[in-house]
């Protein structure tokens, strides 16, 4: 059985990997000339979420999974909130190339800042890898758009 708010971490994370997800379809549609850097990052995200879906089977399996280290859903939910404002803003045309590269740049490198992915103790072994495999994706993924940051300086 799954306490209630380790389903509320598991929706926050899977939510804000979707996010991200549609964020970075929106840039590869309007930045034709690098929608291969967006869209490989789209496809990451989507992977993302269904690694953090896996978690729930510890409800299945009866298995406490992890336990709830320093989480803060409150920071969570104000990243949701920004991405969810960034979306709207790129739906509506509002965000330049640079800028689009800029928030890519921040939002990646939030989620290191705030070990969004190591604040977490995984005790199923099955499960274990999944936050070791997120946080070095993200790290990989604030690499590439570092890169793609000093080719606009
Ligand atoms: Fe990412």
């Amino acid at each position: 059985m799954l306490e209630d708010y380790q389903k509320k971490i598991i929706d926050l994370l899977c939510k804000q990997e979707l996010l991200l997800a549609k964020l970075y379809e929106i840039f590869a549609d309007q930045f034709p000339e690098h929608k291969d850097f967006w869209q490989d990052l789209a496809k990451d995200e989507q992977q993302h979420a269904g690694w953090i879906k896996k978690l729930y089977l510890a409800e299945e399996e009866d298995l406490v999974a992890f336990s709830e280290g320093k989480f803060n859903p409150s920071a969570m939910n104000i990243y949701i909130e920004n991405l969810e404002k960034t979306i709207r803003r790129a739906e509506n045309k509002e965000i330049n190339l640079k800028m689009a590269i800029a928030s890519t740049l921040d939002f990646e490198r939030s989620l290191i800042e705030k070990n969004v992915f190591s604040h977490f103790e995984i005790i199923d072994e099955k499960l274990s890898g999944i936050m070791t495999k997120l946080e070095s994706e993200t790290r990989r993924h604030l690499k590439k758009a570092e890169d793609m940051m000093t080719r606009f300086r």
